[in-house]
C-alpha cells in the first residue's frame, strides 16, 4: 500500500494533508524517516510512526450505533441526516450500514467497511436472528400471536418464516422504551419479535397482516449481537474483539 494512502486510511490526515506531514519528516518507516508519499509499505509488517507514535494497521473496523428516529440508513442523503453523519470523530469514508432501519426506527445499526461479514448477515439463505422491541396499539389475541409464530402473508410471494414472540409486561418493556413514552397512557402491547429475514418494512407489514399498528419499533439484537444497554440513543462505539468474533459465528 502507497504511505500516503495508509496514513490517510489510519485517520491521519486527507491525502493532501499526509503528503505535506511526509514531506516535513514527520514520518518514519522503521525508524528511518520517509519523504516519498509514493513508497510501498507493507502495511501489516513496517512500523509506521507519526512524530514517533507508532500507528497500528486495522483493515476492518465495526461499530455499534444506538440508531435514533429522523436519521437515514444511508450513506448519503440529500435531505436528511444519515447514520454516518453520528459517527463523530470517525474516518467513515468506506464505512456502511449492515441492512437497514426504516427512518422512525430506533437501536442497534452495524457500520462496517468489512463487505464480507455484511453479506453474510444479510444473506438470505443464513436466516440470521433479529430481534425487534415493538409498541403495537392495541392487545395481541393468541390467535394473532399463532398467526404471526407460525408465518404470515404479508402480500409477498411467500409467507413469512416462523417467527419468536415475547409479550413484555409495562416494566420489563420500560428498559427499552425512550423517556417520552408514556406507558401508562398509552393502549398498547408489548413484543419482543425475533425474525429471520430482511424484507422490507418487514415487522410493519406483519403487525398490520394481523390488523395492528407499530407505535414504536427498536431493533435490540442482530445475530450474536446485542444492543448495549449503555449506549443513548443517537451514541455509538467500537464492537469488543468479542463481539466481533461471536457476529462472525453465522
Ligand atoms: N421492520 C420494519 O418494519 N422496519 C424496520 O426498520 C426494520 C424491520
Amino acid at each position: 500500500m502507497r504511505l500516503d494512502k495508509f496514513l490517510a486510511q489510519q485517520g491521519v490526515g486527507s491525502r493532501a494533508e499526509v503528503k505535506q506531514l511526509i514531506k516535513k519528516g514527520c514520518i518514519t518507516v522503521n525508524g528511518r524517516s520517509c519523504r516519498l508519499a509514493d513508497m510501498k509499505i507493507d502495511e501489516n509488517a513496517d512500523v509506521v510512526q507519526y512524530n514517533g507514535v507508532p500507528l497500528s494497521y486495522q483493515e476492518f473496523y465495526y461499530y455499534m450505533l444506538n440508531k435514533p428516529a429522523g436519521v437515514v440508513s444511508a450513506t448519503s442523503d440529500n435531505v436528511n441526516d444519515t447514520v454516518l453523519s453520528l459517527l463523530k470523530g470517525v474516518n467513515t469514508k468506506n464505512l456502511f450500514p449492515v441492512g437497514r432501519l426504516d427512518k422512525d426506527t430506533e437501536g442497534l445499526l452495524l457500520l462496517t467497511n468489512d463487505g464480507q461479514l455484511a453479506h453474510d448477515l444479510l444473506s438470505p439463505n443464513k436466516h440470521v436472528k433479529k430481534t425487534y422491541f415493538t409498541v403495537i396499539d392495541g392487545k395481541i389475541s393468541v390467535k394473532e400471536i399463532k398467526a404471526l409464530e407460525s408465518g404470515i402473508d404479508i402480500g409477498d410471494e411467500t409467507i413469512t418464516r416462523p417467527a419468536g414472540l415475547q409479550v413484555l409486561n409495562p416494566d420489563t418493556a420500560k428498559r427499552y422504551l425512550p423517556p417520552s413514552f408514556n406507558v401508562e397512557k398509552a393502549e398498547a402491547c408489548y413484543i419482543l419479535l425475533t425474525i429471520t429475514e430482511g424484507r422490507f418494512h418487514q415487522v410493519k407489514r406483519m403487525f398490520q397482516a394481523v390488523g395492528r399498528n407499530v407505535l414504536y419499533l427498536k431493533r435490540i439484537a442482530m445475530g450474536n449481537l446485542s444492543l448495549d444497554p449503555g449506549l443513548k440513543s443517537g451514541a455509538f462505539r467500537e464492537l469488543s474483539a468479542d463481539e466481533i468474533k461471536n457476529l462472525k459465528k453465522v
